[in-house]
């Protein structure tokens, strides 16, 4: 038995969650109740919101936001195996897309790309369309369609026991905005009233139209001053001249704006998405000297400057602390 170490004082607590009720083996029926575009606009990408009714299963009223679920997609892989379960993240509050906990939502990106041939073995020569899976699968689905739901999982990627102790950094590239979804309207239109705690959340695209719920998260701006919403477009220009970068380039350049807050004994930080994310802004963190609440490097880094770390040494020699949640891909 392992025994974990006991929290310091300005560490979060973090609610029991339940997990694992529905296994990979044994999944249960849900049913679509819609399936709609998130995005702001045309684009090249396709991301969907896409509700799934689990009333009458153990995952009804069980799952929390911040959670994920998994999806078995019908059929047999290449090899003629049934499909793995795939997990997805959850984009509801954790009184569900209804209130009441029966609804459970994701957002789920399309992929669509070409073959590449991963080793020389591989056929050089091909170039056809891979559509992957479970995404398309769950994608084209169609309200009152059945689907095979298992869960919930996770327990580190959530919201404290007691959320007016803390405040938030959410950062998120892409899809990673689908559980800050859930946990801003937990937050903000929660049974215990809208939150007191100031939130900034920098999400990453790479153009404006890939935006993923922004009219609601610019309601939501509009109608709370404590809840700031950034948006660091990657590919696009900005008046300046200069491309928008990625959310740690946002985050150096607006760091007037976000010091205190990261200097703060309340401030939590949560990052979901692509784990090049994580690299940035750990580097960031540390060469500002303001990754200590956030970030264990371990003796092997002391003499190498954070510019010069490698995903390898962050993967072995950079932990994040109780203050500081990860779920990258
Ligand atoms: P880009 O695609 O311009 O390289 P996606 O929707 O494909 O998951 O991407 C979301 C955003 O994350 C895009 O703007 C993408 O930029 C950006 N991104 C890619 N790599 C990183 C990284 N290492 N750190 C932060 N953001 C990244």
């Amino acid at each position: 038995m392992t025994t974990e170490p006991a929290p310091r004082l300005l560490d979060p607590v973090l609610p029991d969650v339940q997990m694992n009720l529905v296994k990979p083996t044994e999944p249960v029926i849900g049913r679509v109740v819609s399936n709609r575009n998130c995005m702001r606009g045309k684009s090249a990408s396709f991301v969907r919101h896409i509700a799934i009714d689990v009333s009458g299963t153990p995952l009804e009223g069980t799952f929390h936001a911040g959670q994920a679920f998994g999806v078995v997609p019908p059929g047999t892989d290449e090899k003629g195996r049934a499909h793995k379960v795939r997990l997805y993240s959850i984009a509801s509050p954790t009184s569900g897309e209804d209130g009441e906990g029966r609804i459970l939502s994701t957002t789920c990106k399309r992929m669509i790309d070409e073959y590449q041939p991963q080793t020389p073995k591989d056929d050089q020569d091909r170039n056809d369309l891979v559509l992957g899976v479970c995404s398309n699968y769950l994608c084209d689905l169609k309200e009152g369609d059945e689907v095979l739901v298992t869960g919930p999982s996770g327990k580190r990627f959530i919201l404290p026991a007691e959320p007016e102790a803390h405040d938030y950094l959410f950062l998120a590239t892409g899809t990673g905005i689908a559980p800050f979804r859930g946990m801003l309207m937990d937050l903000f239109k929660g049974p215990d009233g809208p939150t007191q705690s100031q939130i900034h959340m920098v999400m990453g695209v790479g153009y404006t139209t890939d935006l993923l719920y922004d009219d609601e998260f610019r309601e939501l701006a509009e109608n709370h001053a404590n809840f700031h919403y950034h948006t660091v477009i990657s590919r696009e220009i900005q008046p300046d001249g200069t491309k928008g970068g990625y959310i740690h380039h946002y985050l150096d350049r607006q760091v007037q704006l976000h010091e205190s807050m990261l200097q703060s004994d309340r401030t939590l930080m949560y990052l979901c998405g692509l784990a090049g994310m994580q690299i940035g802004v750990f580097q960031l963190l540390a060469k500002l000297g303001l990754g200590t609440p956030y970030l264990k490097v371990k003796d092997e880094l002391a003499d190498v400057l954070p510019d010069d770390w490698t995903s390898q040494q962050i993967k072995r020699f950079v932990r994040p602390t109780h203050r500081c949640m990860l779920e990258v891909y």
